[in-house]
Formats: structure tokens, C-alpha cells, sequence
């Protein structure tokens, strides 16, 4: 057990899925793991442990934004020995070729400000993703309908951004989508030599202002956690 975890030692799986809603993290595991057991419910932030095919796996939610997610990352790996670690989670999308329902697996996450920033000052670390991991998701994303893009995201600390003209300088730059948690994921998974990806489904777009009508999240999110696990086991 930790400050925010409360699973006992042995609970969590070297496999973790990290999408931000804990109740995604239910449908997830409900969803796609068998024999799967509610091993976290402190500050009702749902993580579950269950087998996908064969495989041990933990789908914890990670709350919004960097500074959650870097509590129970850290916890995961410092004290429940988490090696693997895959966010599924939603972003807006920022390329005019980037379409609502469409899979973005991040190569690398620009940020302004992580958690980390105080170690790195004034080094600009480039947060990078496990090279393996992000080998496999693609072959697993290949196989399938969904159209998949590869490259770099930004990881924002505000949803309700008030500065247009970075959001500007990310579209110019080739920056395909946005979130706010897969920059310190990588970041802390570098620290403690374990490998992480990012893979997200679009559901909104920053230039058209389109947005996944709610009913259709489910389909889309499907594929999205599918292509999580094919990439952790394969
Ligand atoms: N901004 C930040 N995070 C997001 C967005 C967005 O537009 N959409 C989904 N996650």
C-alpha cells in the first residue's frame, strides 16, 4: 500500500494501462481482462488487475494532467515494481490530415512545463517513447480499420488554453495532437529504465472543432486499448 494506492504488494502487474478516467479503467477492464480484481479504490482513482491473454495486467486510471499522473507513476514503479507502462487516453487533434476517431501513438511529447522541470531546468529533455513498444503498437495498429499516425504530441498543463498562438506554433511544428500527461510518463519511465508509449484516440479537434459524439467513444476507445496490449505482449 501507498499514500494514493491502495493495493497490497503483489496486486499490481508489471503491465500497466494508464488511461486518465478511473471509470475507463473499469470498462477497460471489464472490457478486455478476464478474472480481473479491484485492486485500488483510494480517492476513487480505480485500478484493476486481471489476464489478457495469458498475460498478467493492471489498468489503473491516472487522473488528469501531469502532476496526477507523476504520483501514481511513481508509485507504481518505486513500489509496486511496474515495468511497462501504456497510456490510453483521449486527445484533441492539431493537423488538418488528423480526423476525430483516428489513433495517435506518440513518438515523443513536447511540454512547457512538467513535473520534472526542476530537475531539468534549464535543459530542454526531449520525453521519448520506448522504442519497442512503439514498434509493436504500430504493427498492431496496422492491422486494423482505424488510421494511425506516428509523431510527436504536446502534453499541455491547461485544457482551457488561454495562449492561441502556442497552440499555433505546435500546429506549424508538426505537432499532431494534445494531451496532458504522456511527457512526464516518459519522462519517468526513463528515470527508472522502464518503457512507456502513449497511444490515444482523437475525440475533438482543435482547428475544426469537431468532437466524438459520446456514444461512438466506446468503438473508438476499443481499438485504442486492443492496440495497448498487442504492443505490451508482443
Ligand atoms: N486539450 C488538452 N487535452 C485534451 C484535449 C485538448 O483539446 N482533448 C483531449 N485531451
Amino acid at each position: 500500500m501507498t499514500i494514493h494506492i491502495g493495493a497490497k504488494k503483489g496486486e499490481i502487474a508489471e503491465t500497466v494501462l494508464l488511461p486518465g478516467d478511473p471509470y475507463r479503467a473499469k470498462w477497460a477492464a471489464e472490457t478486455f481482462l478476464t478474472d480481473t480484481k479491484l485492486v485500488n479504490e483510494t480517492r476513487g482513482m480505480l485500478g484493476f488487475t486481471g489476464t489478457w491473454k495469458g498475460h498478467r495486467v493492471t489498468i489503473q486510471g491516472s487522473g488528469m494532467g501531469m502532476p496526477s499522473l507523476s504520483i501514481y507513476v511513481n508509485e507504481l514503479i518505486r513500489d509496486f515494481g511496474a515495468k511497462t507502462l501504456v497510456r490510453i487516453g483521449s486527445c484533441g487533434g492539431m493537423q488538418d490530415r488528423v480526423n476525430i476517431r483516428d489513433i495517435i501513438i506518440a513518438m515523443t511529447s513536447t511540454t512547457l512545463g512538467n513535473p520534472s522541470r526542476g530537475i531539468f531546468r534549464e535543459l530542454n529533455y526531449a520525453p521519448c517513447a520506448d522504442w519497442s513498444l512503439l514498434r509493436a503498437a504500430v504493427t498492431a495498429a496496422e492491422t486494423r480499420d482505424a488510421a494511425v499516425h506516428v509523431g510527436g504530441i504536446y502534453s499541455s498543463d491547461v485544457f482551457y488554453d488561454e495562449r492561441p498562438d502556442l497552440n499555433e506554433q505546435m500546429v506549424r511544428h508538426g505537432i499532431l495532437g494534445v494531451e496532458m500527461e504522456a511527457a512526464e510518463l516518459y519522462t519517468l519511465a526513463a528515470r527508472h529504465g522502464c518503457r512507456a508509449l502513449a497511444v490515444l484516440t482523437v475525440s475533438d479537434h482543435l482547428l475544426t472543432g469537431a468532437a466524438l459524439p459520446s456514444d461512438e467513444r466506446e468503438r473508438s476507445f476499443g481499438d485504442m486499448v486492443e492496440i495497448a496490449l498487442e504492443a505490451a505482449f508482443a
